[in-house]
């Protein structure tokens, strides 16, 4: 058994979350606690390997399944190398995105496989964060920030504005069926008044 506190930021691209994860992580080791800010996909060598392999190149790189495969694979080295031992040592992980991403991204956006996501996550990661927080967002601000870093990293922002809806609706679901995993937070306002919402959401749950 883990002692530890598994925290989680998700929303659709150019929401703000990896900002408030960040101030999150900030503000807590400014309180003294041990806390590893790690991201998905990423977090761990091999699984930041991957991250490229999924990130970068032309939207119809890999089939949908083998995309499934490889978020699951760099997921699957990021909880046995980073989040599992950072847990057990008692430390807060804020992971910038995680399962719930793959649910809605892979399960959702290119057709319905939300059965083989939760197989594979079943099978390979079989954990569950103790706190989501979601960034809820506008998505064509969202898209609009996200473009506007102009990275090489473009393979999901280039599916525009009507799978960015998607995707938020498909998060506010979620949200909706898990009440006690998720807090949902608007992302609108100044970050520092979003970081304020933040930390109020997460007080109550840390150790
Ligand atoms: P980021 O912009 O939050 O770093 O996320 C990178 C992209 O990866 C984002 O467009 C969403 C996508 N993604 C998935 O499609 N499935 C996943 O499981 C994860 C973790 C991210």
């Amino acid at each position: 058994m883990s002692t530890g506190l598994f925290l989680t930021f998700e929303g659709i691209d150019g929401s703000g979350k990896s900002t408030q994860a960040r101030l999150l992580a900030e503000t807590l080791r400014a309180e003294g606690r041990e806390v590893v800010l790690t991201r998905e996909p990423g977090g761990s060598p091999g699984a930041e390997e991957i991250r490229k392999l999924v990130l970068e190149g032309d939207p119809d790189r890999w089939s949908p399944e083998t995309e499934i495969l490889l978020f699951t694979a760099a997921r699957r080295d990021h909880m046995e190398r980073t989040i599992l031992p950072a847990l057990e040592a008692g430390k807060v992980v804020i992971c910038d995105r995680f399962a719930d991403s793959t649910r809605q991204y892979q399960g959702a956006s290119r057709g319905d496989r939300r059965a083989l996501v939760d197989a594979l996550h079943d099978l390979m990661i079989g954990r569950e964060p103790d706190l989501t927080v979601l960034i809820d967002m506008d998505p064509a601000k969202g898209l609009a920030r996200a473009k506007g870093r102009q990275g090489t990293e473009e393979r999901f922002e280039d599916f525009g504005l009507p799978m960015q809806e998607a995707m938020r609706a498909g998060f506010l679901t979620m949200a909706r069926a898990e009440p006690q995993r998720f807090a949902v937070i608007g992302g609108d306002a100044e970050p520092a008044q979003v970081a304020q919402a933040v930390l109020d959401a997460v007080r109550p749950a840390l150790p």
